[in-house]
C-alpha cells in the first residue's frame, strides 16, 4: 500500500533522513517511534507529499508520488486524513462546522447530507452533543476527538496521527488510543501513528517502526519490539543517553 524506498531529506545541509526504507501494511496500524528531532514528522510529511524527497521514492498503491504534478498530488492527498498535534481546529467555527469544513470545501455534497455525515462522525467519536460548541469551549481530549472526526470525514484510506496523545494524561491518552483502534476497525483505514506514549500505544499497534540515525532500524510487531536485542531499540526503550543513537 505505502512503500518508502531509500528516502533522503536534508535541510540546509543537515541530513535528517538518510535512506529510509519502510512498508506500511494496508488496513493495519504502524507506530513510528524515535527520539525528538530524529525526523518522524518529516517522514510523515513525505507520505502525503507535503514534503518532497531529495532522493528516493514513495509509492502509494504503486504510484511514485514524488514524480506527480500538482493536480495529481491533490488526488493523492485526498486519500489521507491527518490528525496533527494541535488538532488544528479553526477557533471561530463551531465543532460541527469544523468537522464539515472539508466536505464543504472539497465536495459538492448537499447540505442535508453534510449535516448527516458530520452528525454521524461526531457520534462515532463520542461528541454527539458537542457540535454547537466552539473549540475553545472543549477540553483537550474533546478537541482531539473533534480533530479525529474531521480527519475521518472524507473517508480516508490512510490516516496519519502525529503525536495524538502528547500532553494528555495517561487515562485520556488511553481513551484516545482506544478511539483510534475502534475507528480503525470501523473504517478499515491504514493508520500511521507517531507517538512517544510508550508502551501504551503498542497495545493498538500491529507494527512498531524505530527511526534512528536517519533510517528505519527496526520494524516488528510490538511484542517483538520490546524484547528486541537491537542496541538502538534497547537504548531508546530504556532512555539511555549513551549508546548508538546520535541525538540531534
Ligand atoms: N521545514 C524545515 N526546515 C528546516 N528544518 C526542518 C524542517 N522540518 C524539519 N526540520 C528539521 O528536521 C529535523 C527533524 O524534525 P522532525 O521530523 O520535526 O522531528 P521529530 O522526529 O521530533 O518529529 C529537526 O532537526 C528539524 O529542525
Ligand atoms: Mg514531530
Amino acid at each position: 500500500m505505502i512503500r518508502v524506498a531509500n528516502l533522503h531529506k536534508s535541510f540546509r545541509g543537515q541530513k535528517v533522513l538518510k535512506g529510509v526504507n519502510i512498508e506500511f501494511a494496508r488496513g493495519k496500524i504502524t507506530t513510528i517511534v524515535g527520539t525528538s528531532g530524529c525526523g518522524k514528522t518529516v517522514l510523515l510529511k513525505h507520505l502525503n507529499a507535503l514534503l518532497l524527497p531529495d532522493k528516493g521514492e514513495i509509492f502509494i498503491d504503486s504510484v511514485d508520488i514524488s514524480k506527480l504534478r500538482q493536480k495529481e498530488l491533490y488526488q493523492i492527498r485526498a486519500k489521507f486524513g491527518v490528525l496533527f498535534q494541535g488538532a488544528a481546529l479553526l477557533d471561530s467555527m463551531s465543532v460541527f462546522e469544523n468537522v464539515g469544513f472539508p466536505l464543504r470545501e472539497k465536495t459538492k455534497m448537499k447540505e442535508s447530507n453534510i449535516k448527516k455525515k458530520v452528525a454521524d462522525r461526531l457520534e462515532q467519536v463520542g461528541l454527539g452533543e458537542m457540535g454547537h460548541k466552539l473549540p475553545a469551549e472543549l477540553s483537550g481530549g474533546m478537541r482531539k476527538r473533534a480533530g479525529l472526526a474531521r480527519a475521518l470525514i472524507m473517508d480516508p484510506e490512510i490516516v496519519l496521527f502525529d503525536e495524538p496523545t502528547t500532553g494528555l494524561d495517561p487515562v485520556l491518552a488511553t481513551s484516545i488510543h482506544q478511539l483510534i483502534a475502534r475507528t480503525q476497525e470501523a473504517f478499515g483505514f491504514t493508520g500511521i501513528i507517531v507517538s512517544h506514549t510508550i508502551p501504551q500505544v503498542f497495545e493498538i499497534s500491529d507494527y512498531v517502526a524505530m527511526l534512528a540515525n536517519g533510517v528505519v532500524e527496526e520494524l516488528t510487531p510490538p511484542e517483538v519490539f520490546c524484547s528486541s536485542q537491537n542496541p538502538i531499540v534497547q537504548q531508546f526503550i530504556h532512555g539511555k543517553t549513551e549508546g548508538p543513537i546520535q541525538v540531534l
